[in-house]
């Protein structure tokens, strides 16, 4: 992990990097009523970036330079560069390729990806035509959590929609580009959204993660070249087509530019998914946006990116921004913008034992240092939370994340750890203040 600080200093910066955001207009969830619908959505000028891609002959590989030199980079959570990623796809040849539209959102904290096929449903299969075209792919995965039932059933509707009016399926405005769209039901666990054990999952196996490399360009669904993306990623796709490469580069942050949904939740006066460039001030968000902390409480915490990315003490956040950059140097990281909000009245201890019983509950058992440690992890933290813990087992919680932390065949382990490692650390007091008075320190016990 990139985490470069762990005391709590701040950048001290007081700017944001969202610029004039109180003027920004939305283009992800614009305020348009029923835009779900396809005629209000090809009213808005829906469907023209793929038309103009299709008809004005715009070569696959311009497509995505112009993606590239956007900026956009991942909104699933790792924040990888989008176009960079597309030009990992080799050479077309005589077999299928693939795109996995992932919309399984099952971190906790994060629930935006939702809002969007629920309200903008013809922008996330524009994108997913768009990335089709750009990569040579005639098929393409939407991965829909299990447990979204209502949204996949909307999702169906809409597609059959866009199927009739052929902007879906063979020879796509009458050229020789013709791609297919299938809605997947996720099979209803946290770790099939990570993209291997997606493709397991598609394949109709269990959701176990693959090992990589090799990486899904190269060896993908069906053993074929494979590209995945989150569901806004592909949403932002049209609109860089639309509004220029150049329109997204210079809004918000600069290193990880463009709109973004931020989900916020827990002690806030009005949570919910908000849309605005990325570079938000982290307390813009909070004391503005979401009209600040319930029952004017204070603010203790901070989780900036769903619930693996580390927690900031209400003390970093000052001058902090919802970007790449910023947030390293605060000591987290970006992950999906989905932030929860803790206040004063929050017990931390409670709060990680809680995170902790998800992962413990969500590992797949791949890999011994996850499948026991998470379990470790869970049953420490409980422990503690009880009054049956000591000092040593602060200690030991370390000293497992350490076994966990990049030893394993995917990232579940390490979102385990983190938000142990970092809780711990930032919030250590309430943790020793729970653990049994009796306790000694090993170094004072072996001086005694
Ligand atoms: C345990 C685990 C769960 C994940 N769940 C999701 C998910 O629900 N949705 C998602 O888009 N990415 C998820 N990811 C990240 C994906 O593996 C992958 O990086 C992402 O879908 C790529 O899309 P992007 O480049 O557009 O962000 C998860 C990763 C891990 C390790
Ligand atoms: S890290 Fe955990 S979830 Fe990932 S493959 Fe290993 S056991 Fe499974």
């Amino acid at each position: 992990m990139e985490v470069t600080s762990s005391s709590g200093t701040s950048s001290g910066k007081a700017t944001s990097n969202a610029g004039n955001w109180k003027e920004y207009e939305r283009v992800l969830l614009p305020p348009v009523k029923d835009l779900h619908k396809l005629d209000v959505y090809e009213d808005k000028g829906g469907y023209a970036a793929l038309r103009e891609v299709l008809t004005g002959k715009w070569e696959p590989a311009t497509v995505a330079d112009t993606v590239k030199a956007s900026g956009l980079r991942g909104r699933g959570g790792a924040s990888f560069n989008t176009g960079l990623k597309w030009t990992f796809m080799p050479p077309v040849d005589d077999g299928p390729r693939y795109l996995c539209c992932n919309g399984d959102e099952s971190e906790p904290g994060t629930f935006k990806d939702r809002q969007l096929m629920e309200y903008n449903p013809h922008l996330v299969f524009e994108g997913i035509l768009i990335a089709c075209y750009a990569m040579s792919i005639t098929t393409c995965y939407l991965y829909i959590r299990g447990e979204y039932a209502d949204w996949i059933t909307h999702m169906e509707r809409e597609l059959e929609k866009a199927y009739a009016r052929g902007y879906v399926g063979k020879n796509i405005f009458g050229t020789d580009f013709s791609t297919d769209i299938v809605i997947h039901k996720g099979a209803g666990a946290y770790i099939c959204g990570e993209e291997t054990s997606l493709m397991e999952s598609l394949e109709g196996k269990r959701a176990y993660p693959r090992i990589k490399p090799p990486f899904p360009a190269q060896f993908g669904c069906w053993g074929r070249p494979t590209t995945i993306n989150n569901v806004e990623t592909l949403a932002c796709v049209p609109l860089i087509i639309s509004r220029g490469a150049d329109w997204f580069a210079g809004l918000g942050a600069k290193t990880l530019p463009g709109p973004v949904l931020y989900g916020i939740s827990g002690h806030v006066n009005r949570p919910g998914v908000y849309e605005y460039p990325t570079g938000m001030l982290i307390s813009d968000l909070i004391y503005d946006v979401c009209r600040g902390m319930r029952n004017d409480k204070k603010l203790k915490a901070v989780v900036p990116g769903g619930s693996s990315t580390p927690p900031l003490r209400a003390d970093m956040i000052d001058g902090i921004c919802m970007d790449a950059d910023s947030l390293r140097e605060a000591g987290s990281m970006m992950g999906t913008a989905g932030m929860l909000v803790m206040d004063e009245d929050t017990d931390m201890v409670k709060w990680l034992r809680r995170v902790s019983h998800f992962y413990h509950h969500e590992s797949c058992g791949q890999c011994t240092p996850c499948r026991e440690g998470t379990g470790w992890l869970e049953r420490l933290v409980a422990k503690i939370d009880e009054g049956e813990g000591n000092l040593r087992d602060l200690d030991l919680l370390i000293d497992l994340c350490s076994e966990m932390e990049g030893r394993t065949v995917c990232a579940l382990a390490d979102a385990a750890a983190w938000p142990v490692r970092y809780t711990l650390d930032r919030f250590r007091d309430e943790f020793e203040a729970k653990c049994r008075p009796s306790s000694v320190p090993v170094t004072q016990l072996v001086t005694a």
